[in-house]
C-alpha cells in the first residue's frame, strides 16, 4: 500500500490509467467514426448501446475511476516535486525535456475541454428518449456541438493539446517501465503514434467534415 504513494508508485498508477485512457480514445474513435456512414447507422449504434445500458454504466465507472487515478496522482505528484525542489523541476532545466514542466497544464486545460465535452454530449444523450435523432445533436449549430465553428476550434485546439500530452506521456510511460533504450525508438515511432498521430487527425477529421458539411 504505501507504496503505491510513494513517487515512483504514483508515476505507475499514471503510467497505467494513461494506457487505459488512450485505449478508451482508440474505441471512442471507433464508435464515432460512424457518423461518416449516416445518420441511421449512427442512431442505431447509440440506440444499441442504450439497450445495454447496465453494462454501460459499469465501463463509465471504471472510465471515471480511471480517470480519477490519472488526475489526482499527476496533481500530488506534481505538487511533491515543487515542494521537495522548491518550484524547480528534478533534473536541470536544460535536461528535463520542455513538455514535462508543461503536462500538468495541458492536462488539466484537457480535462476543462472534457467537462464541456461530457456536459454537452453525454449529458443530453442520456436525458434523451431512445428515438431520438442522436446525429442531430452531434451535428447541431449550438455551442457545445460540433456545427457550431467556435465549438469546433475549441474541439480542435483541445485535441492538439491532448496529442502533445500522449505524446510526452508515451514517452514517459516507456521510461517508467523500464523499457530498454533499444527497443523505446521504434515503440515511439509505431505504437506511439498510433496514439498520437493517428487518433487524433481521426477526431479533426470528424470535426472538420462536419464543418464543411461532408457529414451532414
Ligand atoms: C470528434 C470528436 C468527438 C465526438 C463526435 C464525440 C462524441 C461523443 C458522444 C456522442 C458521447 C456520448 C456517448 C453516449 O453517451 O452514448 C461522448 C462521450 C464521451 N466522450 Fe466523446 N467525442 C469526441 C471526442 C472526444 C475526445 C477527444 C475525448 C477525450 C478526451 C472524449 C471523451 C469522451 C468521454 C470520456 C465520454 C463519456 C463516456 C462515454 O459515455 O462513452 N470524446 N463523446
Amino acid at each position: 500500500m504505501k507504496f503505491l504513494f510513494s513517487s515512483i508508485g504514483q508515476k505507475i498508477q499514471i503510467a497505467f490509467s494513461g494506457i487505459a485512457l488512450a485505449v478508451f480514445l482508440l474505441f471512442h474513435l471507433f464508435n464515432n467514426l460512424v457518423l461518416f456512414t449516416g445518420a441511421e447507422n449512427f442512431n442505431n449504434m447509440v440506440s444499441f448501446l442504450k439497450s445495454i445500458h447496465l453494462l454501460v454504466r459499469i465501463l463509465e465507472g471504471g472510465l471515471l475511476f480511471i480517470i480519477l487515478l490519472h488526475v489526482i496522482n499527476a496533481i500530488f505528484s506534481t505538487i511533491k516535486n515543487k515542494n521537495a525542489n522548491n518550484g524547480q523541476y528534478a533534473i536541470a532545466a536544460d535536461t528535463a525535456p520542455r513538455n514535462s514542466k508543461t503536462m500538468i497544464w495541458s492536462g488539466l486545460i484537457i480535462l476543462f475541454f472534457f467537462l464541456i465535452h461530457l456536459r454537452y454530449f453525454w449529458y443530453t444523450f442520456q436525458i434523451m428518449s431512445n428515438n431520438t435523432n442522436y446525429f442531430e445533436i452531434v451535428l447541431k449549430n449550438e455551442f457545445g456541438f460540433l456545427g457550431h465553428t467556435p465549438t469546433a476550434i475549441f474541439y480542435i485546439i483541445a485535441i492538439l493539446l491532448i496529442s502533445a500530452h500522449l505524446k510526452h506521456g508515451f514517452i514517459s510511460v516507456f521510461k517508467t517501465l523500464g523499457i530498454p533504450v533499444k527497443y523505446r525508438d521504434p515503440l515511439i515511432k509505431y505504437l506511439a503514434f498510433i496514439f498520437w498521430g493517428v487518433i487524433p487527425s481521426g477526431f479533426i477529421l470528424i470535426i472538420i467534415a462536419i464543418q464543411i458539411g461532408f457529414i451532414n
